[in-house]
């Protein structure tokens, strides 16, 4: 089992895609662990996207990624680093292929909607920049108790 963090972007939550794109997760058998509605500082977004810094696109995504309100969340689940990437689909929209969320979705290539984990070291470290440990939850998945 893997944790992962998933983050939508503040084109997906102005256009209202919270909604669908948490259901994406939830359907596929994912366990969504902890979430929330949080406008970025500079400083955290700097921290996010470390690995960029230095690129022509650096300035443009720190900005975006700042403008408003993000919907960021842990998602608990097995190989969910990497499913959830295939669930995304490429950066590129025009490479992502239908069915993707960025494929169904996103129009722009620096406007496109979600933001997920590649790897368990950066899901750990993403995970820790914007969630303390008491946000973070662990329950049973047990319909049977309810209905
Ligand atoms: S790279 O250089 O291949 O590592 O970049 P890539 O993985 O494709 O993208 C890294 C993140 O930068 C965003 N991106 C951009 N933002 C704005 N403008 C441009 N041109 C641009 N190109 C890439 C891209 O959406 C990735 O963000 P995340 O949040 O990680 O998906």
């Amino acid at each position: 089992m893997e944790k992962t963090f998933l983050m939508v972007k503040p084109d997906g939550v102005q256009r209202g895609l919270i909604g669908e794109i948490v259901k994406r997760f939830e359907q596929k058998g994912f366990q969504l662990i902890a979430s929330k509605l949080t406008v970025i500082s500079r400083e955290q977004a700097e921290i996010h996207y470390a690995e960029h810094k230095g690129k022509d696109f650096f300035e443009r995504l720190v900005n975006f990624i700042t403008s408003g309100p993000v919907f960021a969340m842990v998602w608990h689940g097995d190989q969910v680093i990497a499913l959830s990437r295939t669930m995304i689909g490429k950066t590129n929209s025009l490479e992502a292929a239908p069915g993707t969320i960025r494929g169904d979705y996103a129009v722009h290539t620096n406007l496109n909607l979600i933001h997920g984990s590649d790897s368990p070291e950066s899901a750990q470290r993403e995970i820790n920049n914007f969630f303390q440990p008491n946000e973070i939850f662990t329950y049973s998945k047990n319909i049977q108790e309810w209905i």
